[in-house]
C-alpha cells in the first residue's frame, strides 16, 4: 500500500499521521479522567503504528508510470473488506439485542453490554461501517469506470478510507463506554465529528477531481446519486451536530439547538440520513451494477433523471413526519405529510426502472443470484417506500409511531433494500477486483441469498404483527373508558415475535457469514475442485468503457 504512493504522498502522509498523533496525545493528557482519554491513547496507538509503517517503506523505489493507464483499485478492496468487517459484528450485536428484547438477561449485568449501549453499536455498525464502506468502495469503482478517468491521487482514497473507518472505530468503542450525544444516527461527540467533516470533504473533492479528469462527456446517472449522498450528507452532519464541548479534556458536548428546534433539527437529519445515505448512495449503485450485471441498457434513462430530482428535493422537507402529534406546529407536520406522500412517485419510478430494466433477462435473474439480489433490493426497496409513505399520514402514524411496525419498516429497507443491493453490488464486484473469473463459490453466493431472504422476511412479518398487534392493544378501551390492556400485557403478547424475530436475524446473519467467507477465499485465490483448471480471468487493459451504460434515449 505504501509502495504505491509517490515520494511526495509519503511525506505528507507522514505529516497527516504526525498531526493526529499530537491530537491524540493532548486528548489522552487532557482528558485522562475522562472517557475521551481512552480515545485520544487508541489514536495516538494507530497514527504511531501508521507512522512506523510509513517511515519502514519510505525509501521504497516509486511506483512506476504504467500505474497511471489502469484504473487504482486497491483502496476499493480495503473499503469491501472493511465493509463485510463491520457487517459481520453489526449483524451479531443486531441478533444480540434482539435476543435481549426477548430475554432481557442477556445483557450479563454489565454497564456496557446495557441495551441502550449496544443499540447505536448495531445501528453505527451496520448504517456506517457495512453500508458507508460499501458505498465509498463501488462509488470509487463507479467513478472511474463511468469517467473513464483514474483515481487522481493515491493518497487522498487511502485519506478517505482509513480516516472513515477511524471515525466508525471511535463512534463503535465509544457507545460502550457512556460517549454518546443522544442524537440518533448522530451519537457521536464533537471531536468524531469534526474528524468526520474533514474526511467527507476530502471525500467530496476526490470525486469531483475525477469527475473533472473524464474522458467520457457524459456523466452517467449513477454518479449524480452518489453526489448527491455526500454532499447532502455533509450539509446534514454539520448542521445538526453543531455542538459545545464542555471541554478539550471532555467527550462529553451540548447540542446548539433546543427544545423542538432542536427536535425538528434532528429529524430533518435524522429523516435524510435514510434519503441520502439509506437511499440515494444505494440507487447510484444499482444504477451502475444493476444494468451491467443484466448486460441491458436502463429501461428509461430519463426516468433515473427525474426520479433523481423528485427523491432530492421531496425528501428534504418530509422530516418532521417523525414528529406527528408533537409540540411541531401543525403546519408543519402536514408539510412532512403531504412531501411524504409524493415521495412516492420519484421512489417508484426508480424501483420502476430498475425492474423493468430486467425485462428480457429473467432468465439471468433465475440462473444468477447476485442479479438476483438487486432484483429482491428493488422489490423491497418498492414496498418500503410505499410503506413509508403510508405510515407518514398523520393518522396511520398514530397506530404505527412507538410501535415495532416502524423496526418492521426500518429492516424492510435495511435487510431488504440497503444490504441486499449491496451483497448484488459486492459479488459483481469482488471477482474483478482480484481478478478472478467468477466468486469462489457460486454456489454459496445462492446459499447466502436464500439466508437472506428468508431471514429478512421472517423479520419483517414478525415486525409487522408485533407492531400493529401493539399499537391496537395500546389504544383498546374497554366498556368503562379505560385502556383495557396494561403495557405489560402487550409485552407478553410480542414475545412469540421477538424469538421469531431472533431467528430471522440469525438467519440473515449465518448469510453473512457464508458471504464473508466466500469473499476471503475469492480474495486468496482459492479454487473448489470443480474450478481446477478452468479458464482464469483476463485482465482488462487499460481504461476501459462499459457499454451498458450508455443513456438509452
Ligand atoms: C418514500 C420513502 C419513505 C418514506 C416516506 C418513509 C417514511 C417513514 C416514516 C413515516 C417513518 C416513521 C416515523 C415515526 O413514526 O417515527 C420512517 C421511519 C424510518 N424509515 Fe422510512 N420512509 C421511506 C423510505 C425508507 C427507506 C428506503 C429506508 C431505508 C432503510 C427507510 C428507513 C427508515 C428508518 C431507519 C426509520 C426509523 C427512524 C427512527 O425512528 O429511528 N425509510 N420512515
Ligand atoms: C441480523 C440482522 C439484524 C437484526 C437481528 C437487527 C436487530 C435490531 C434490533 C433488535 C433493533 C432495536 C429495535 C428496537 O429498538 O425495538 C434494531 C434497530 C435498528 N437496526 Fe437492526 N437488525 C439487523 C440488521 C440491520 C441492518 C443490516 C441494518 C441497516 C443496514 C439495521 C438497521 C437498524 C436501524 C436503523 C435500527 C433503528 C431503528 C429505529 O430506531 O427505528 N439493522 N435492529
Amino acid at each position: 500500500m505504501i509502495g504505491q504512493l509517490s515520494r511526495g504522498e509519503r511525506q505528507t502522509a507522514l505529516l497527516i499521521l504526525v498531526a493526529l498523533a499530537l491530537c491524540g496525545l493532548v486528548f489522552a493528557i487532557a482528558g485522562k479522567d475522562d472517557p475521551i482519554g481512552v480515545h485520544g491513547a487508541m489514536i495516538l496507538v494507530l497514527s504511531v503504528i501508521g507512522v512506523f509503517a510509513v517511515i519502514g517503506h519510505y525509501y521504497d523505489p516509486e511506483p512506476s508510470e504504467d500505474r497511471l493507464g489502469e484504473y487504482y483499485d486497491d483502496p476499493i478492496r480495503a473499503g469491501i473488506g472493511f465493509s463485510i468487517f463491520w457487517l459481520i459484528i453489526g449483524l451479531t450485536v443486531g441478533d444480540w439485542i434482539a435476543w435481549m428484547l426477548a430475554y432481557p438477561n442477556f445483557t450479563f449485568d454489565a454497564a456496557w453490554s446495557t441495551f441502550g449501549r449496544l443499540r447505536p453499536v448495531h445501528t453505527s455498525c451496520v448504517i456506517f461501517g457495512f453500508g458507508g464502506n460499501a458505498l465509498i468502495a463501488t462509488s470509487f469503482h463507479v467513478m472511474q469506470r463511468t469517467s473513464r478517468a483514474r483515481l487522481p491521487d493515491q493518497l487522498t482514497p487511502w485519506f478517505v478510507v482509513l480516516g472513515y473507518n477511524l471515525f466508525c472505530f471511535l463512534a463503535i468503542t465509544g457507545y460502550p463506554m457512556g460517549i454518546t450525544k443522544s442524537k440518533e444516527y448522530a451519537e457521536p461527540e464533537w471531536y468524531a465529528d469534526i474528524w468526520l467533516v474533514i474526511v467527507w470533504v476530502a471525500y467530496f473533492i476526490l470525486y469531483l477531481r475525477t469527475l473533472a479528469r473524464r474522458r467520457e462527456s457524459h456523466i452517467y446517472v449513477a454518479n449524480w446519486y452518489y453526489m448527491a449522498f455526500i454532499l447532502v450528507m455533509a450539509m446534514l452532519h454539520i448542521v445538526n451536530n453543531l455542538a459545545v464541548p464542555v471541554s478539550l479534556g471532555h467527550a462529553k458536548s451540548y447540542v446548539i439547538w433546543a427544545g423542538v428546534q432542536d427536535a425538528m433539527t434532528q429529524w430533518w437529519y435524522g429523516h435524510n440520513a435514510v434519503a441520502f445515505f439509506l437511499t440515494s448512495g444505494f440507487l447510484g449503485m444499482m444504477y451502475y451494477y444493476l444494468p451491467t450485471r443484466a448486460k441491458r441498457p436502463l429501461y428509461s434513462y430519463r426516468m433515473s433523471i427525474i426520479s433523481f430530482w423528485g427523491i432530492v428535493f421531496f425528501y428534504l422537507w418530509a422530516g418532521s413526519h417523525h414528529l406527528h402529534y408533537t409540540a411541531l406546529p401543525q403546519w408543519v407536520q402536514t408539510l412532512g405529510m403531504t412531501f411524504s406522500v409524493m415521495l412516492l412517485v420519484p421512489s417508484w419510478a426508480s424501483a420502476g426502472n430498475a425492474l423493468m430494466t430486467l425485462n428480457g433477462a429473467w432468465d439471468k435473474v433465475r440462473d444468477d443470484a447476485t442479479l438476483r439480489f438487486m432484483f429482491v433490493a428493488a422489490v423491497f426497496y418498492g414496498i418500503t417506500t410505499f410503506e413509508g409513505s403510508f405510515i407518514a399520514i398523520r393518522p396511520v402514524n398514530a397506530l404505527s409511531h412507538y410501535t415495532d411496525w416502524t423496526i418492521g419498516h426500518v429492516h424492510a429497507g435495511a435487510l431488504g433494500w440497503v444490504a441486499m443491493i449491496s451483497f448484488g453490488a459486492i459479488y459483481a464486484l469482488v471477482p474483478s477486483l482480484w481478478k478472478r473469473k467468477e466468486m469462489y463459490s457460486p454456489g454459496l453466493v445462492e446459499a447466502h441469498f436464500w439466508l437472506a431472504l428468508s431471514g429478512t422476511t421472517v423479520y419483517v412479518i414478525a415486525m409487522w404483527n408485533s407492531g400493529i398487534i401493539q399499537g391496537l392493544m395500546w389504544r383498546t378501551y374497554n366498556e368503562s373508558g379505560t385502556l383495557e390492556y396494561s403495557f405489560v400485557d402487550s409485552l407478553i403478547a410480542m414475545h412469540p415475535y421477538y424469538i421469531a424475530r431472533a431467528i430471522g436475524g440469525l438467519l440473515f446473519l449465518s448469510g453473512g457469514i457464508v458471504g464473508a467467507y466466500n469473499i476471503w477465499m475469492t480474495a486468496r485465490g482459492a479454487r473448489r475442485p470443480a474450478q481446477q483448471g478452468a479458464a482464469g480471468y483476463t485482465p482488462v487493459v487499460g481504461l476501459v468503457d462499459e457499454p451498458a451504460l450508455r443513456p438509452a434515449e
